[in-house]
């Protein structure tokens, strides 16, 4: 069959890779794709907002199912929008895609639902805000509502901060704002866990451990994430259930209630608080480095599953996973996640050889006369399976230093909180 893939970065050149060693797949479209797509797919340049333009590419170039990557073309409806045309697509819809799109739909259903979350408030005026700050213990955290490109979440230590924080989600940072969220500081460890869903049935889809800040020993701003390893070290058998039972049970229970059917990935950003799982956030796809992590460690063709899903009987198909480890390590731009330079050569990548088990997914990257260069602030992804995560970590370690890629930075202690204890 012929596979599209929506997106272009570390997550899109993973789910590619791992296509492209399907029997059944025989040609891959990538919507730009990168450097690495390229390599391996034919990447094609349309503007990702422009759903006319991408249906009748697919639709005349027979392109047998497309699998959305990022967020955004979900919450604007591509899926709706692709149905409509007759084609076949893994991912959401536009109202199953408010899980993610609207923290505000999710806090509420979550309410409705008893499905276990931070305390929270919505405030649609600065004066109503401002006086709740006042009876309110502190850290708190203050949420603009729509997607924000994970920068529309603020930790507040004291009030001013927080006052700070409302003032700028309402002045429109983050696109126009009805109303603000503040909710309650979870003390925790942090758990990605996903799942597959055709509409019909789900599966588990893996759990992993993302780094979201910039700097070591978690320290710094916020990032799209540094680097991740599966499966997290929280998971057991009784937490799952937990998760299953308390959170993703009765989301599903919601939706059908709303007559909302999801079809896709389904990302849950739990806090582990005491082994009890909180719900920070909904996603509805795979996270990023997440993904990259988990896909090596897939032992069923991943076009077969893909392929259940959008004929909705993900049911039949048994999903098999390794008994390995595998982390990832994310090669950023100097100054992410705040200005950094584009256009940088990178040198060296074509000497390194793979081994087994051993991956490079691009993310921000572009070849132009066959010399590859950064196009993003997270650039490559190093990624190694083992028995052994330290093993792992130092071979990922070991790979980026051979690369030396000058205009480079990246953590040398991703996993550090179960590599090094
Ligand atoms: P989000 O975009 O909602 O995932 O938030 C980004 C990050 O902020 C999360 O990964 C958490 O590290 C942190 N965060 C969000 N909400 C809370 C909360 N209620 N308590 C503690 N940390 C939070
Ligand atoms: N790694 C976090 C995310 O994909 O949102």
């Amino acid at each position: 069959m012929k596979v599209g893939i929506i997106g272009s970065g570390g997550r899109e050149h993973a789910i590619c890779t791992f296509l492209r060693k399907s029997q059944k797949v025989e040609e891959i479209y990538c919507f730009p794709g990168n450097a690495g797509t390229d390599q391996i797919a034919k990447n094609i340049k349309i503007d990702l907002d422009d759903f006319e333009k991408l249906s009748e590419f697919i639709k005349t170039n027979k392109i047998d199912i497309v699998i959305v990557g990022p967020e955004k073309p979900l919450v604007m409806g591509i899926v709706d929008e692709f149905e409509k045309k007759g084609i076949k697509v893994f991912g959401p819809n536009k109202a199953a895609s408010q899980l993610e799109g609207s923290k505000i739909f999710t806090k509420k259903l979550c309410k409705n639902y008893n499905i276990p979350t931070a305390e929270f408030g919505i405030f649609a005026e600065i004066e109503t805000a401002s006086n709740f700050l006042r009876k309110s213990k502190f850290p708190l955290v203050v949420k603009a509502d729509g997607l924000a490109a994970g920068k529309g979440v603020y930790i507040c230590n004291n009030d001013k901060e927080a006052m700070n924080a409302i003032n700028e989600i309402f002045n429109g940072k983050f696109g126009k704002a009805k109303e603000v969220l503040i909710e309650e500081f979870l003390d925790g460890e942090e758990m990605s866990f996903f799942i597959i869903s055709d509409g019909r049935d789900y599966k588990i889809f893996g759990t992993a451990q993302d780094h979201k800040k910039v700097f070591e020993g978690d320290k710094g701003k916020n990032t799209g994430g540094m680097g991740a390893y599966t499966p997290s070290r929280l998971e057991n058998a009784v937490l799952n259930n937990k998760i299953i039972g308390k959170i993703i049970e009765p989301t599903f229970k919601a939706l059908k209630e709303f007559k909302i059917s999801f079809k896709g990935f389904l990302y849950a950003g739990l806090m582990i608080k005491n082994n009890e799982p909180f719900l920070i956030e909904y996603n509805v796809r795979m996270g990023d480095p997440e993904c990259q992590t988990i896909l090596p460690q897939l032992r069923t063709d991943l076009a077969e599953i893909f392929e259940s899903c959008v004929n909705e009987n993900l049911k039949l198909t048994e999903i098999k996973w390794s008994n390995k480890k595998t982390i990832c390590i994310v090669l950023c731009s100097k100054g992410y996640p705040d200005e950094y330079k584009k256009n940088l050569e990178i040198k060296n990548l074509e000497n390194i050889s793979l081994r087994d088990n051993e991956y490079i997914f691009h993310a921000g990257t572009i070849k132009k006369n066959n010399i590859f260069y950064s196009n993003g602030g997270r650039v490559l992804n190093f990624v190694i399976s083992s028995d052994d995560l330290k093993l792992a970590r130092e071979k990922a370690i070991n790979i980026i230093n051979q690369i030396n890629w000058k205009y480079g930075f990246f953590r040398n202690d991703i996993g550090y909180k179960i590599i090094d204890k």
